[in-house]
């Protein structure tokens, strides 16, 4: 039972008996009737507590993971430091509270609120400063995204009181990007991260529909439309944009999902039609036919997808051909090992779709066949034959005043051990957070982990990096459900995980790759066991 001991300087929660969390545990703690209000932790040399709900979704921190000081989300892998109730990796944007804890003569563990602390698992900004207008440092963020929003939070963050712009070509503040392709119902322009008053309360200026048109680094100023602007420091994080296939630019039916705007237009397009075929079984062409069946089952949704299993090279076979069926389960048909090659039109509009086999007639087409980075106005001297960005490990480009992050750049991973680009939210997110570190001279390289999750007919996630998918562990989890991890190698080392509905899997491999303690090749297909790494993860707690 838990109670309140009100005091006049703040709260008292009693957390119950200290002796009962023991070492490398967590406990949730109820506080106003709300179950999951506050987390408390014991590492073995001391209590602490936080509020108890991750900053991203608001799930609840007791679900998930405790290792080494950091509390993992269960749902996206999000970490925080259980001291300060700092968001150490993304995706999560805020910070959570953190509370001061201590023994009573009972032997109760007692969690302190301040005063002014009503919902103790609210999310908060923790160490942001403001500009001072003494600072005239300028430094200039390209594109207002996932990359380009952490690094301007980055920067506020250690201590940078200069100006900050970010120059995006939308119309809109940063927004979630990833439910886009996940919700057709929603009202995309509510997916804003943050709202007006932190970019005005923090002094981070966004300049909507402002994109650049070019970079002079001898003159050190990004071009645009309306005039040159002057940088000290400049990270480019421009992302991507939607693949257009030859002859299916500007009908009226066909339409991409990459932005706010791509949303809005997609739901009465779909409501108006019965034939929907979505050209890609890439995550993006997946989510969007989960989502449509999920919201309007009597839509036809075809997908031609090039593979034989969809997400065979990024997620591996077994874990395909899951998706595949439980996307069939829902009506979703496949044309597999197809390429979608010709589209008859009719009126400004695609009517069929020719592909190497036979036609399928349409009403609207989405096109889910990949993306192109957003490099054109970049100087050639600063990208790859392929047209990324070359970064070091602290996202720098081979000119010391400017930075890349996102999409866009091709980094050398220290877990895959090459040079890698990346299309992944919290990727992109966490290179933001290093680049701003980095513009600020702290030379500190990008090190976590990287990882996604595609949440639609299968729970997926991938920690690490891409390799040959190499061996599978399943497990049965009753009736249809089936979970699975599959391992990716490259050589003899393991440098990522593929993740089917197998809960508590992505934070225990995000600790353990971060550690360099996942079994190599051998040692998986010697017998070792997804278990035997949660006795591991155990002893880091
Ligand atoms: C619909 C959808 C769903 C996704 N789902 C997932 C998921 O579930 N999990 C996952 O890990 N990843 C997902 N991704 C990928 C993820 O969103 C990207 O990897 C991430 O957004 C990349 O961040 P970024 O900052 O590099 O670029 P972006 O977030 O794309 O931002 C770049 C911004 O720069 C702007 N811009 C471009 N050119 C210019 C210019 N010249 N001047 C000014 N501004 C410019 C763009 O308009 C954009 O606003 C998804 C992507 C999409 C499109
Ligand atoms: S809800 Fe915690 S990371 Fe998404």
């Amino acid at each position: 039972m838990i109670r309140f001991i009100s005091r006049v300087f703040g709260v008292e929660v009693n957390a119950g008996k200290a002796a009962t969390l023991t070492k490398n545990t967590m406990r949730a703690v109820e506080f106003n009737g709300e179950k999951n209000a506050i987390c408390v932790y014991n590492d073995g040399n001391a209590f602490y507590a936080t509020g108890g709900k991750c900053s991203h979704y608001g799930a609840p921190l007791i679900m998930g993971g405790f290792s080494s000081g950091k509390v993992y989300c269960p749902w996206h892998c999000a970490c925080f430091d259980v001291k300060s109730g700092m968001k150490v990796t993304s995706p999560a944007v805020q910070d959570i509270g953190s509370y001061k804890t201590s023994v009573n003569s009972d032997g109760d563990l007692i969690v302190s609120l301040p005063e002014d602390v009503k919902e103790p698992a609210a999310y908060i900004n923790k160490g942001l400063v403001k500009r001072d207008p003494s600072n005239t440092q300028q430094f200039i963020i390209i594109g207002g995204g996932a990359a380009g929003l952490t690094c301007a939070e980055s920067l506020r963050k250690n201590n940078f009181t200069g100006s900050i712009k970010i120059l995006t070509n939308e119309d809109i503040n940063p927004y979630d990007r990833v439910t886009l392709s996940k919700n057709f119902r929603m009202n995309a322009l509510k997916t804003i991260i943050r709202a007006d008053n932190f970019y005005t309360d923090f002094d981070i200026e966004i300049l909507k529909q402002t994109p650049a048109k070019g970079i002079n680094i001898k003159e050190k100023t990004v071009l645009t439309e309306n005039g040159s602007i002057n940088y000290d420091k400049l990270l480019i994080a421009s992302g991507c944009r939607a693949r257009i296939l030859k002859g299916f630019e500007g009908l009226s039916n066909v339409c991409t999902i990459r932005s706010v705007s791509d949303h809005i237009k997609i739901k009465p397009l779909v409501e108006s039609s019965k034939n929907i075929v979505i050209v890609g079984g890439s995550f993006l062409g997946l989510e969007a036919a989960n989502a449509i069946k999920n919201t309007w089952a009597d839509k036809e949704v075809t997908i031609i997808e090039s593979e034989k299993v969809p997400l065979e090279r990024v997620m591996g076979r077994t874990i395909g051909g899951l998706l595949k069926r439980r996307l069939e389960d829902k009506g979703v048909k496949f044309l597999t090992d197809k390429i979608a090659s010709n589209i008859q039109k009719h009126d400004n509009k695609a009517v069929s779709i020719d592909y190497n086999s036979g036609s399928i007639p349409c009403d609207m087409v989405l096109l889910a066949s990949g993306s192109e980075i957003n490099t054109s106005f970049i100087p050639k001297e600063l990208l790859n034959a392929d047209n990324s960005v070359r970064v070091n490990a602290l996202m720098q480009t081979d000119d010391p005043n400017i930075f890349a992050a996102g999409d866009i750049a091709n980094y050398y991973s220290i877990y895959s051990g090459t040079s890698i680009r990346s299309e992944h939210w919290t990727v992109a997110q966490d290179q933001g957070i290093t680049a701003g570190l980095n513009m600020l001279g702290l030379g500190k390289p990008h090190i976590s982990v990287p990882y996604f999750w595609s949440n639609q007919a299968v729970n997926m996630q991938f920690v690490g990096t891409s390799g040959e998918p190499g061996f599978t562990e399943s497990k049965d989890l009753g009736g249809k459900d089936e979970g699975h991890i599959t391992y990716f190698f490259n050589g003899n080392k393991t440098v990522g995980v593929g993740i089917a509905n197998w809960f508590g899997a992505s934070w225990i491999f995000n600790s353990l790759f971060e550690k360099g303690l996942v079994p190599n090749k051998s040692q998986i297909l010697g017998g070792k066991k997804f278990e035997d790494l949660k006795e591991e993860f155990k002893k880091y707690a």
